[in-house]
């Protein structure tokens, strides 16, 4: 039972999210965030080094329900109060989305309620028109997660264009895979972040991959050169030296990032810049994209950790701003693990 009615007092949205390895429902009203639930499995892929999608999708459909009920009680409010209900229809591991997608075709369908498929990426972005201090575009905008990377430039709430993406693997999986490579743990970006704090981050020389003007990322010849490095030094000076290597190797992925930022920032008119994905809570990029605000005299705006990486608010927060779906057209919707629900 809730715990007493909060009432329509704006557009309340009830949104899912279940596009890799974190069960998420929240309840937004406007910008405002009634509640925001995540279920983590990390302690799940964790001996795995990564993300297993057939473990993904079982604790999905395992605990969606309850983190559903979680979300609608902690916000006071029941099912029926919501106008629509928001989910991610991609991109991201097939089986789990669909287990998002199907939850809440079945919600809103048992109520009459329209739906509202979100893009993830659109989702990260739009973390940042929540509460407090929501930030109005234009402003650039870096999405760097376990999936994705890329520098978005936004102009409207509804659509950002994409100015630069990794052309292999994201920042995320790059932190992920040389955590892995250090024996550290997953997720390996707060491990390395972790493990950096006690070491010399100019100890090793990584490559940073700056084309000649573009925008694009590229971190795969960064994880080459780690394994090199660390088949050279051998496991007990690897084990000796973790910190310098965890430390010099974070510099380098931070500063492919900042250096793009920067060259997009100064190649355009943005006031102002915004970060978002899980790497977005890594506090050495924080702290660099501060100071690049800093110096070109832009606006900088963090977001709190918990809406840097996957949660349903962030993806109510998109919804506000996309066209609803009425029952029952939304019922033959697919999920898509790549691409964009613009072009879905
Ligand atoms: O946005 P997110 O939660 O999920 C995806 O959409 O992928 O991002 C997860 C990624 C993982 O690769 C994780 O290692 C990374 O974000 N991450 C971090 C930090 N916290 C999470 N990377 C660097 N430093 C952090 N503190
Ligand atoms: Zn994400």
């Amino acid at each position: 039972m809730a715990r007493g009615r909060r009432g329509r007092l704006g557009r309340l949205i009830l949104a899912l999210e279940t596009s890799c390895d974190d069960t998420c429902a929240a309840v937004v009203d406007g910008a405002r965030i009634l509640s925001n639930v995540v279920s983590s499995q990390a302690s799940f892929h964790e001996r795995f080094g990564g993300v297993v999608p057939e473990v993904a999708s079982r604790h999905h459909l395992e605990v969606v329900n309850a983190v559903v009920a979680a979300a609608l009680e902690e916000a006071g409010t029941e099912l029926g109060d919501a106008e629509s209900i928001a989910v991610t229809q991609g991109p991201g591991l097939i089986g789990a989305l669909l287990v998002g997608l199907s939850s809440a075709k079945a919600l809103a369908a048992a109520h009459r309620k329209p739906l509202i498929p979100v893009d993830h990426l659109e989702g990260h972005v739009a973390a940042n028109f929540l509460e407090p201090d929501p930030l109005e575009p234009p402003f650039l905008c870096l999405i760097a997660s376990g999936g994705h990377t890329l520098l978005a430039g936004v102009r409207e709430h509804s659509s950002f264009q994409t100015l630069g993406s990794t052309v292999d693997d994201a920042a995320g999986e790059a932190f992920d895979k040389g955590a892995r490579l250090l024996g550290l743990g997953y997720p390996g970006g707060p491990a390395i972040q972790s493990a950096a704090e006690d070491g010399d981050p100019e100890a090793f020389e990584f490559p940073v991959a700056m084309s000649e003007r573009g925008l694009d990322f590229s971190f795969s010849g960064l994880k080459t050169s780690l394994v090199y490095r660390v088949r050279d030094l051998g496991s007990e000076e690897t084990g000796r030296r973790r910190a310098d290597l965890a430390a010099s190797f974070q510099r380098a992925i931070v500063d492919q990032l900042v250096r793009k930022l920067e060259r997009a920032a100064t190649s355009g008119d943005w006031p102002a810049i915004a970060l978002g994905g899980g790497v977005a809570a890594n506090a050495e990029l924080r702290e660099r994209t501060r100071a690049l605000c800093e110096e070109l005299g832009l606006r900088l705006k963090l977001v709190p950790i918990s809406l840097c990486t996957d949660n349903a608010a962030m993806i109510a927060s998109a919804a506000r701003f996309t066209e609803p779906i009425s029952y029952p057209d939304y019922l033959g919707f697919d999920a898509f693990a790549t691409g964009s629900v613009r072009a879905a």
